[in-house]
């Protein structure tokens, strides 16, 4: 019973387990290094000036600003751009624009300009001074696949290093997210610090900057964390407070350790629904208050116990009330603890984009932008297995009609080059990732990349139907036996299609255009290979098992 979850979010020490899905092994053996050579379909970017990533982005009034210009091609490059406002300015050997924003609001028309010495490119770049963050999916990477709770200041500069110069940033994957376990102790005067192994959160965050990249960081609204460190229950505007000091660009703020909590708000606020109950519930929560904040680690084992004991018991008393007043008052608790950060962060002097994390329970989806959401997840963690992302894939189902520009569903982060997924099952999960219109954040360790994995993560073609100015998240059009065709609107009217075949043999699927009322003769592309289809209808491909294929379609002027 989902509903359930939220306030008792299956052990939030089990989600945290500090085993990490070990990124797939490099392999030396010659006929697995061919046969993973053989699947790689993106073409290598030419040696000339690409201006790759988004087209449009979303930033406040008068607030630090930071963007590199993603850019393929031979170096050295250098960059220029018109119509720049004041306030900002371009490092031309770097391409990085740096500064604040304008007061007015409005949009700011950047002209682009990349050149080497084999040729020039030029883009526009569309800067929208407003209210709204996130206007494409954010794109970056974050530790917690790869390394779980075993990270640390210089793991983390080596991993924003690696974004640079495995050219993944020069395809507009921007953040370094420190996930859970970078937290300290607080200071006397309540103040969050970084613990031994992040001993300047601030260095790291200027660190990251200095790439052209933005600074990611983790928290919880509870009192500790999924990993049992130090949340940010009653201090949320002096930690967004310290965050905007180090620098940090997005926040994940994971549920976990609310568990309690939640039950005590449940039993004051809703004493009505409990009759029976909430004076117990109250009770219960004091009891677990003094012992949650005993910091002694490890716990006496009689402590856990008896925490463990009274969790269950809230369990049972609240699993007494209707499922549907039940969604009511967790997601009237959940609102409250989101917006309580939410407001913390508005008013930090940062933009800092707000990812919330609570494995979508609560229809997170229709309150998340009124608590200053950019992003949620929409179901609990994912594994590098394919029937744990396909599980996750099924849950996506009606939530497009929730996303767009600045509210994005979040599946949760990319399982790319972990664990014993099969090149087709890597390109079915970038490929459904971005018909989805999802957060792409790449999981995997960036030090040890193989040329399969990095083609897969870097398609500039693929990534721009997911970063499309239109911001639509893709839906199934069409499930017959295992052949699953996804539709994305794009700008400009055209479409992304994408075939997934999730049996165990290839199969033939087929697309019509006309599924779509698009001319039969509406120009296709194949976007994996970058290549155009010849005109002829329908769309036919034999699709790997488990694996995708992903296609533009394009009826031309209109
Ligand atoms: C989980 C969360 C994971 C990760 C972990 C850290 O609850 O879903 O993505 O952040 O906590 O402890």
């Amino acid at each position: 019973m989902p509903t359930r979850l939220l306030l008792f979010p299956l052990l939030a020490f089990a989600l945290a387990c500090p085993l990490a899905a070990a990124p797939a092994p490099v392999s030396t053996d010659p006929a697995e290094v061919a046969a993973r050579l053989a699947a790689i379909r993106t073409p290598p970017a030419p040696a000339t000036p690409r201006i790759n990533g988004a087209r449009v982005v979303g930033a406040r009034p008068e607030k630090p600003f930071l963007h590199r210009i993603p850019t393929t091609g031979e170096r050295p490059l250098r960059w220029s751009v018109r119509g720049l406002p004041r306030g900002l300015e371009l490092d031309p050997d770097t391409g990085i624009i740096s500064g604040v924003t304008p007061a007015k609001k409005g949009t700011y028309t950047l002209r682009l300009r990349a050149s080497n010495a084999l040729g020039k490119t030029s883009a526009e770049l569309d800067l929208v001074v407003g209210d709204t963050l996130a206007l494409t999916p954010p794109m970056g990477w974050n530790n917690y696949n790869a390394f779980r709770l075993r990270i640390s200041d210089s793991l983390i500069r080596a991993q924003a290093d690696a974004l640079v110069s495995s050219g993944l940033a020069d395809h507009g994957y921007a953040y370094v997210n420190v996930d859970d376990a970078w937290e300290g102790v607080r200071a006397a005067d309540g103040s969050i610090q970084g613990n031994e192994r992040f001993p300047d959160m601030a260095a790291l965050g200027a660190h990251i900057h200095s790439r052209g990249l933005k600074f990611g960081i983790y928290s919880s609204p509870g009192f500790e964390t999924c990993g049992g460190f130090v949340g940010s229950l009653h201090y949320e505007e002096q930690d967004a407070r310290a965050f905007a000091s180090w620098g940090v660009d997005y926040l994940k703020y994971d549920w976990c350790s609310y568990i309690v909590d939640a039950g005590r708000l449940a039993a004051d606020r809703h004493a009505e629904l409990l009759p029976a109950h909430a004076d117990r519930l109250r009770s219960l929560a004091a009891e677990y208050g003094p012992m949650r904040n005993d910091r002694r680690r490890p716990r006496p084992p009689e402590m856990s116990a008896r925490m463990k004991e009274i969790e269950a018991e809230q369990k049972r008393l609240l699993s007494a009330i209707p499922a549907e007043t039940l969604l009511a008052i967790e997601r009237d608790i959940a609102v409250d603890a989101y917006r309580a950060m939410g407001r913390a962060l508005e008013a930090s002097g940062r933009d800092i984009v707000y990812s919330l994390c609570q494995y979508g329970e609560a229809r997170v989806w229709e309150w998340g932008p009124e608590v200053g959401g950019h992003l949620w997840r929409t179901t609990r963690d994912i594994t590098p297995r394919l029937s744990a992302i396909l599980g996750i894939v099924n849950r996506q189902k009606g939530l497009e009609k929730w996303a767009g520009p600045g509210r994005w569903n979040d599946p949760d982060m990319l399982e790319i080059g972990n664990g014993a997924l099969t090149p087709d099952e890597m390109h079915m999960q970038m490929t459904q990732w971005c018909v989805l219109a999802a957060p792409l954040l790449i999981g995997t360790d960036l030090t040890r990349l193989d040329p399969l994995v990095l083609g897969i993560l870097a398609n500039h073609e693929v990534i721009a139907v997911n970063q499309d100015r239109l911001g639509r998240q893709g839906w199934l059009l069409r499930k017959t036996g295992d052949a699953e065709i996804y539709v994305k609107p794009l700008e400009g009217g055209r479409w992304a299609v994408a075939l997934f075949n999730r049996g165990e043999k290839p199969l033939v699927i087929t697309f019509d255009r006309a599924e779509l009322k698009l001319p039969a003769a509406a120009a296709v592309r194949d976007l994996w290979r970058q290549k155009d289809l010849p005109p002829s209808a329908p769309v036919t491909f034999v699709v790997a098992a488990r694996g995708a294929e992903f296609v533009s379609v394009n009826p031309g002027e209109k």
